[in-house]
């Protein structure tokens, strides 16, 4: 591949040429109107920042620690499920390979098309969270459960804003992909359990379930999907160890504020309890990196970004997303005047508003 990629955004242009129409659809597509997906990306536009000067930047260190565990910067990636829509023959084993390669974090989709014990042999110095949905029949969240625990996956992600399907447009999209030439593209394997071909999602989840996962499991829980510092209190109430701050990428519940926008909020309700916040939604420039940690995030995670970088160049591809936006975020942190994360605070930035 000897395309020159200066952004993410030149990723997504080629991908759209290169994917069939409906696999690009429902990757890029959202809820109803898609005004939240949208926002989502606008708003880290409203936003204007307030360096520091001359600070000397010579020795920057972008690195982090998520629960605990040391990533070189605050960039990973949020689960997104069956990755060989975009590269067929490696699907979420290159995203893992490439994941490794960059030292961050990969979360896993329950609706991979690839087995958890195969995307830990792909890269096995990689670090892995699991993504987990409640279904009705819990064996099935049980058995993902334990078996990303045995391959040594160190956190769960449990999604907590889909107790059913958004209402999408991507929906037409999905039901037009193609089959024909790879009738298990839409294959979530790691459901298939007990003879159970068919999974349900549980419309009757409650916070409850938290601690039902707590006895299956002593790895700690991320809730993703919180909008709102109230539900953010309630997650600290049932154990959770972090929260992902989510919209689902305009998915799910349309009008959710922008992710950027709802962030500050949540960092308040959960300030003090040591829970560490992180963000996902939109997020496709260095610059939008240092506006969610000036925030208050920990870390952000990127969603279809992956698919861009597996559709243009495979494993190489999500590499390159990740060093584009690494190499934009470091850039910014010397302009703002800042070497390392923690000197990244949230007078740095205002809303525009701050100017009129
Ligand atoms: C997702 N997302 C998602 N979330 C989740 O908890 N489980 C999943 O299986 C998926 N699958 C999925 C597929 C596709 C195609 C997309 C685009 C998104 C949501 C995802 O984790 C994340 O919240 C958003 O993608 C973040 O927004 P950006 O970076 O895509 O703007």
């Amino acid at each position: 591949m000897t395309e020159k990629f200066d952004c993410l955004e030149d990723f997504e242009n080629l991908a759209k040429t290169i994917l069939e129409k409906a696999r690009f659809k429902w990757i890029a597509g959202g809820s109803d109107d898609m005004v939240t997906l949208t926002d989502n990306k606008k708003a880290f536009d409203r936003y204007r920042f307030r360096p520091r000067l001359l600070q000397d930047v010579s020795k920057l260190d972008t690195s982090t620690t998520l629960l605990g565990n040391t990533i070189a910067s605050p960039i990973a990636m949020s689960p997104t499920a069956f990755h060989r829509l975009a590269d067929y023959n490696e699907g979420e084993k290159a995203t893992a390979k490439a994941s490794c390669s960059a030292n961050t974090l990969m979360v896993l989709s329950s609706f991979s098309n690839t087995r958890i014990e195969d995307v830990k042999k792909a890269a096995p110095d990689g670090l892995y969270w699991m993504q987990v949905q409640l279904f009705k029949d819990k064996r099935i969240t049980e058995n993902v459960v334990r078996r990303a625990d045995a391959a040594g996956f160190k956190a769960l992600v449990l999604t907590a804003d889909q107790p059913v399907f958004g209402k999408n447009r991507r929906d037409s999209a999905y039901k037009n992909i193609s089959l024909k030439d790879h009738p298990d593209l839409l294959r979530s394997i790691n459901l298939e359990y007990a003879g159970l071909e068919k999974y349900q999602i549980d419309d009757a989840q409650t916070w409850e379930d938290i601690k039902w996962l707590k006895t299956i499991t002593k790895l700690p829980i991320v809730v993703k999907g919180i909008t709102t510092g109230a539900d953010a209190k309630i997650a600290v109430q049932y154990g959770a160890d972090a929260i992902l701050v989510s919209n689902h990428g305009g998915r799910q519940l349309e009008f959710l504020p922008a992710t950027i926008d709802a962030l500050s909020e949540v960092v308040a309700a959960v300030e003090g309890s040591g829970v560490e916040v992180y963000m996902d939604g939109g997020v496709r420039r260095g610059t939008d990196v240092l506006k969610a940690l000036a925030r208050g995030a920990r870390a952000v995670f990127i969603g279809r970004p992956i698919f861009w970088g597996l559709a243009c160049n495979g494993e190489e591809g999500v590499t390159q997303v990740l060093d584009i936006l690494k190499e934009e975020f470091r850039r910014s942190m010397c302009l703002i005047g800042c070497s390392r994360l923690s000197d990244i605070t949230p007078s740095m930035v205002v809303h525009e508003s701050y100017y009129y």
